[in-house]
């Protein structure tokens, strides 16, 4: 079976990391406009960098939780095999043993020339006069897709949902797109389509199946059903 994880802050809410559009979400703090748009950081490069620098410190200190932990059992060698496609710009999934993952929105531990596109792992605290390793050049900004840019890698997760078998989204509102349309994709190719949320999702209808709860207890079952061929 094919499988395709999409998964969104909702799974690493209960490591600690706040969510962008929950009450008291990241976006009722801070303009968007101005720490995740490319004229804000033209506007204003060492406030984005400071934004940045406290979603890294957090990201350090945060621990994968049993939800991620579960999704990492699904690497083939005990039964299905997932491939995770994440809006997180945390390891969180990486450091709770998947391999392969997708970082569509970018990671917050690299960082992005702006000047000749070169990446590099991010040291700590980052400012926009960092030089660039490879050219000498600035600025320098954290590689993470802002709102206007292009996600990465959408040719391969396009390919992924045309031939997926089952498709899931964790953790995710669906609000942001192209993410939020992966369902239909997926859909129209003849996946069976999964929703794991705290709560139904605005677009949950748009699902098959929605499985409704805290991540660290539904996902981990949701898999163990999985890999028993319950589910
Ligand atoms: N378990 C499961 N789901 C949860 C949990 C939890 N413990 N806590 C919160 N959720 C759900 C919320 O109900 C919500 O639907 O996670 C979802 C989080 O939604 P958002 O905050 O909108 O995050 P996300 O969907 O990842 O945002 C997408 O928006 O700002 C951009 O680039 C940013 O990647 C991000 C994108």
């Amino acid at each position: 079976m094919r499988i395709v994880i999409l998964t969104g802050a909702g799974i690493s809410a209960e490591s600690g990391l706040g969510t962008f559009r929950d009450k008291g979400g990241l976006w009722s703090q801070y303009d968007l406009a101005e720490v995740a748009t490319p004229e804000g950081f033209a506007r204003n490069p060492h406030q984005v960098h400071d934004f940045y620098n406290a979603r890294r410190e957090n990201a350090a200190r945060a621990k994968p939780n049993a939800a991620h932990v579960a999704l990492a059992r699904l690497n083939g060698t005990d039964g299905p095999e997932a491939a995770i496609v994440t809006q997180n710009i945390d390891d969180l999934h990486e450091r709770a043993g998947s391999r392969g993952v997708i970082h569509m929105h970018g990671e917050v531990a690299r960082s992005l020339c702006g000047a000749c596109g070169s990446r590099w792992d991010a040291a700590p605290e980052t400012h926009p006069d960092d030089p660039c390793p490879e050219c000498g050049n600035c600025p320098t900004r954290p590689d993470v897709v802002w709102f206007g840019e292009y996600p990465y890698r959408l040719d391969e997760i396009e390919r992924l949902l045309r031939n997926a078998d089952l498709f899931a989204a964790i953790g995710t509102s669906g609000e942001v797109y192209p993410a939020a349309g992966f369902v239909e994709t997926a859909h129209a190719n003849g996946s069976r389509t999964v929703e794991i949320n705290l709560e139904p999702s605005q677009g949950a209808s748009r699902f098959q199946d929605v499985i409704v709860g805290r991540a660290t207890e539904t996902v981990p079952v949701w898999v163990d059903g999985l890999i028993s061929g319950e589910s």
